[in-house]
């Protein structure tokens, strides 16, 4: 049981990151670290290059997400949290990935598709291997299971694929060397919407701060984020069907059911007939409730820099000596001659 999973250190963390895959992350640490399964967390630095960034906000965003998954309650005392940066194995690993990975299976990818855009030519060469690298991030540790939002599904298939072709390539049929890992999405919360645009997913990248709730978001942020969220003049259904064709109401009581621990059905029955005027406040309420404890602790340990790179180096330790064996492994299986 190794569970793995990561998250890239560009900007706050958003309720999408949250609901998606953070409160997972929680949850799979809390349940599995207490029956001896390890779990690693990890900041992905070394994907944040793939897009033009800024060299001084890159160390500061780094420790603040470290700040904000503590806040959420991963807990560095039951879970591996580290950076890629601090584990060279990870870049290592890519590399020696990058003559199993096809081009074809990455120009099938749908975020490279929608990131690089029509400018292709411009976009970076890391930009293009990135899931390469995020495969090597779940394959080094020998991963069984990775909680991730719906859309990292693609980029875990393609780590599949590689592990597989890699074992057929390289190993004997009765020795594998890679695991192959399954993603874990919580069909809750798979997908959170832009608050602005049903049909976008909420992101760090959306230049509109109205278009996401951040872990950072006072009180009177979250409320007003919530009042100004895109609706439609209906009023609310009494069942799940009747959302059908209304991506914003189905989001927005999608939110209210994933923070609130019930179905969306059950919100329905709650809220059936009423309108916007009156679910967006309920909702808010909710929001402010359950983030505010978080968004403290956040605000308390964002300031302490030593403390959070001191829980950085004890993780990448940790994480270096776990993926040790198995890049050996790797190197050897591709008859790489090392001292
Ligand atoms: P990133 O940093 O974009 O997002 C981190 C996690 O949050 C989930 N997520 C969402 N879930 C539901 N609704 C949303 N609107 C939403 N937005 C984000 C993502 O699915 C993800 O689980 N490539 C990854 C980071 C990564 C990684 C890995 C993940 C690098 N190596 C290895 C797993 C395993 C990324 O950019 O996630």
């Amino acid at each position: 049981m190794r569970i793995v999973s990561g998250i890239q250190p560009t900007g706050n963390l958003h309720l999408g990151n949250y609901l998606g895959a953070i409160r997972n992350w929680v949850r799979m640490q809390d349940e599995w670290s207490a029956k001896g399964g390890e779990c690693l967390y990890f900041l992905a630095d070394l994907h944040a290059i793939s897009m033009p960034h800024t060299p001084a906000d890159l160390g500061a965003n780094t420790r603040e997400m470290v700040a904000a998954l503590v806040s959420c309650g991963i807990d560095p005392d039951k879970s591996i949290l580290f950076n890629q940066a601090q584990v060279p194995a990870h870049a290592e690993m890519q590399w020696l990935l990058n003559g199993t990975a096809r081009m074809g299976w990455l120009n099938r990818m749908t975020q490279w598709k929608d990131k690089a855009g029509k400018n292709r030519e411009g976009a970076s060469v890391a930009l293009f291997t990135y899931p390469v690298l995020q495969a090597a991030d779940v394959l080094l540790y020998q991963a069984t299971h990775v909680p991730v939002g719906e859309d990292q599904k693609q980029h875990l298939e393609l780590a599949r694929d590689i592990a597989q072709k890699f074992n057929n390539d390289f190993c004997a049929e009765d020795a594998p060397l890679f695991t192959l890992p399954d993603p874990i999405i919580p069909p809750e919360a798979a997908r959170i919407m832009s608050l602005r645009d049903g049909s976008a997913k909420m992101s760090k990248s959306d230049p509109s701060d109205m278009s996401r709730i951040n872990l950072t978001d006072d009180a009177d942020a979250i409320m007003q984020k919530v009042k100004k969220a895109k609706t439609d003049p209906e009023p609310l259904p009494g069942t799940v069907e009747g959302l059908a064709g209304r991506p914003e109401a189905s989001n927005l009581v999608g939110i209210y059911a994933a923070m609130a621990g019930i179905s969306a059905a059950q919100v329905l029955a709650q809220f059936e007939g009423q309108g916007f005027g009156q679910f967006k406040p309920a909702l808010g309420e909710v929001l402010v409730e359950s983030l505010a404890p978080m968004a403290a602790r956040y605000r308390e340990l964002r300031e302490d820099r030593a403390a959070l790179d001191a829980i950085l180096a004890k993780g990448a330790e940790k994480a270096r000596a776990l993926a040790a064996p198995t890049l050996n492994r790797t190197y050897d299986a591709l008859g790489l001659v090392r001292g």
